[in-house]
């Protein structure tokens, strides 16, 4: 009953212009940056939220996890794109190209820890191969970049939970191990920033990915590379893509 009277009146008592703006200030962030199903909204519908799940899938509580503080579309993004996959049921396992310090592996693990998850990188930066073939010049900076890392770095901040996890060290493609190419994929998230690895990931991934999985590519809005590799693959292969508006400008491919 308050509930729905706080409903009819809510109108009277809407936030004027002056006092979202000094909440977002308060809270460091714009109006936009929180979804309506995030608690911490002006907004937040707890009947909504009771009845489809929010962030959660219907009648489960998974440990959402974030960890990209410019960029909070990002995360909300991974976590419903996962709860699409939970929901639907899609079998298979889950893989990551590009981890650096895990952040992103973090929250996708800790959603889904049930789900054998491959974690691929070299753990040392971009390789000399792949910066070479790299169509456009790659600044000093950038080519020194990711090396601040190793396996045990990344397994301090993920903090597994049971055996799920996987690490797969070295250059990929041929990192693949025996058992990733007998797998089949449910969610993969290709984060290597540069075109010939995350050409390598679509060509070894697309194929392994079972029907109603996805694939994200970070950067097709930002990096020349990742929108080059996605672009080619596109032209060859039928594959439905939506674009993402999160910084780097993401695209799902959905299969
Ligand atoms: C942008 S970082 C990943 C960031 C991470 N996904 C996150 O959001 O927390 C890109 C990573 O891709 C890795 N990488 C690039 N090319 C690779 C290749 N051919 N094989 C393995 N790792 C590669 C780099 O070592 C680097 O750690």
């Amino acid at each position: 009953m308050l509930r729905s009277f706080a409903r009819r009146f809510r109108p009277l008592f809407e936030p004027s212009v002056a006092r979202l703006q000094s909440w977002a200030a308060r809270k460091q962030c714009s109006v936009q940056a929180l979804m309506d199903i995030d608690e911490a909204n002006l907004w937040f519908p707890p009947d909504f939220r009771d009845r489809f799940g929010g962030f959660h899938p219907p009648g489960q509580i998974r440990d959402v996890r974030r960890g990209f503080s410019l960029d909070r579309v990002r995360s909300d993004m991974l976590v419903l794109l996962l709860r699409e996959i939970v929901v639907g049921q899609i079998p298979g396992a889950f893989a990551e190209l590009g981890v650096h310090h895990g952040w992103s592996a973090r929250l996708i693990h800790h959603y889904c820890p049930d789900r054998r998850f491959y974690l691929l990188d070299t753990f040392a930066g971009f390789a000399a191969a792949d910066l070479k073939a790299e169509s456009l010049a790659v600044g000093f900076n950038e080519k020194l970049a990711f090396q601040d890392t190793s396996v045990e770095r990344v397994r301090q901040n993920i903090q597994p939970i049971g055996d799920t996890v996987a690490f797969v060290p070295g250059w990929f493609p041929d990192s693949a191990t025996p058992a990733m190419r007998d797998d089949r994929y449910a969610f993969v998230h290709l984060d290597a920033d540069l075109e010939a690895p995350i050409a390598a990931g679509l060509a070894f991934f697309w194929p392994r990915l079972a029907p109603g999985g996805m694939m994200v590519v970070h950067d097709y809005n930002a990096w020349p590379g990742a929108r080059l590799a996605v672009d080619a693959f596109r032209q060859q292969h039928s594959v439905r893509a939506v674009p993402m508006p999160d910084k780097a400008g993401s695209v799902v491919l959905l299969k």
